[in-house]
């Protein structure tokens, strides 16, 4: 944090306190309960771990409001990938039957990562051709495992620097080069499934105008390369000083491709970003990002509307809280209870 901001910080957080004086806090409204899923016309997906199914605490809730699961990491290859080069699919299977048993859709996260590189893979030594076969075989396996339940994937996660300089470095782009593995991956995932949209996915595309036009300049050349990928996938992790309006450029921007749209990994941190000091304008600021995000994606034409996602069902269930046990970046408290970000969706798909 520079000089400026941490003065910023401060002063914010000296007016915060003065005007915390003088102003009763506002009664908590009611909020909306209605489950998410009777309102949305789309798929709305939550994240899930494996252990989360046996608490009927977290099954009860997701099943009332949610359409869609996300694998929160046990489908990627740093759980599914062991150091001998087998797979295990346990969690995975454990999270597909779940989805299956109700009736839920299973999105598929994540294939390729810059930040996966497991040690079986780093070792092979071998030709180029045989490290595609290597990928190949487990895009394969994965993808195919899931036929017909995954509606989606993740195939290619995360591929553009922070800075927006450009695509990152990777074992893979480094192996197969930047399009080279793109190709390798997104051509063995529609081989494996046919009907299953393959995404590309990435971050901070609202707050880094760079980034976002880094990513839509590598997804033009993938197009423009007979790349399959047939839907884009926007995170949409962030902080509670995100300026309005950011998100709905971002998300129109990218539907610009006509493709199918994923908001992928919604949450909302109110300790990060800007707004140190100032809780209470940090929740204001972070129940309107919320009402955006679903004005935003409910405005998508409905042929891209692939699925409203958000990063865990309840706070204690992020992995924001369990960077920092102060933050409180979802639509569920840790008691299950809807809180006004909830509330903020809702009134957004019923303005419809
Ligand atoms: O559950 C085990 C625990 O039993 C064990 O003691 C502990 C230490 O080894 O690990 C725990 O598993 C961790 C898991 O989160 C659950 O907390 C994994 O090690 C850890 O790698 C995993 O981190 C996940 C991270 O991606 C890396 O896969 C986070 O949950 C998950 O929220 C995060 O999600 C990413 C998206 O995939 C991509 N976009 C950004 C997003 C946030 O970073």
């Amino acid at each position: 944090m520079t000089e400026l901001s941490r003065r910023a910080a401060l002063a914010s957080g000296m007016s915060f306190a003065l005007a915390a004086c003088s102003r009763q806090p506002a009664a908590a409204e009611p909020v909306d309960g209605a489950p998410l899923k009777s309102l949305a016309p789309f798929p709305v997906g939550v994240a899930v771990q494996a252990a989360q199914l046996g608490d009927p605490a977290w099954t009860s809730l997701a099943a009332t409001h949610f359409t869609q699961l996300t694998a929160e990491w046990e489908m990627k290859m740093e759980y599914v990938v062991q150091a001998d080069g087998s797979f295990r699919f346990d969690r995975a299977d454990a999270i597909a039957a779940f989805a299956r048993d109700r009736g839920m859709r299973l999105f598929g996260h994540t294939l390729v990562w810059y930040a996966n590189e497991p040690e079986a893979f780093v070792r092979l030594d071998e030709s180029r051709q045989s490290f595609a076969g290597a990928l190949a075989n487990y895009v394969t396996a994965m993808v195919g495992r899931y036929r017909g339940l995954a509606s989606g994937w993740d195939v290619i996660n995360e591929p553009i620097r922070d800075d927006g300089s450009g695509p990152r470095d990777s074992l893979w782009s480094r192996k197969l080069g930047q399009v080279g593995h793109f190709k390798v991956a997104f051509e063995a995932a529609r081989a494996a499934d046919p009907q299953a949209v393959l995404f590309t996915n990435d971050y901070h595309l609202e707050s880094k105008p760079a980034k976002l036009a880094s990513y839509m300049r590598l997804i033009e050349q993938l197009l423009a390369e007979g790349v399959p990928l047939n839907g884009i996938g926007c995170q949409t992790h962030l902080d509670a000083d995100l300026p309005a309006g950011a998100i709905t450029r971002t998300l129109k921007a990218l539907a610009g491709f006509g493709l199918p749209i994923h908001l992928s990994e919604l949450d909302v941190s109110v300790v990060g970003g800007g707004l140190l000091g100032d809780r209470a304008g940090a929740e204001r600021r972070q129940v309107a990002l919320y009402g955006e995000a679903m004005d935003a994606f409910a405005a998508l034409p409905q042929r891209q509307q692939f699925a409203f996602t958000v990063w865990g069902l309840r706070d204690g269930d992020s992995w924001l809280t369990r960077e920092n046990a102060r933050d409180a970046p979802l639509m569920f408290d840790s008691a299950g209870r809807p809180k006004p970000t909830y509330g903020a969706v809702v009134k957004a798909l019923r303005g419809r």
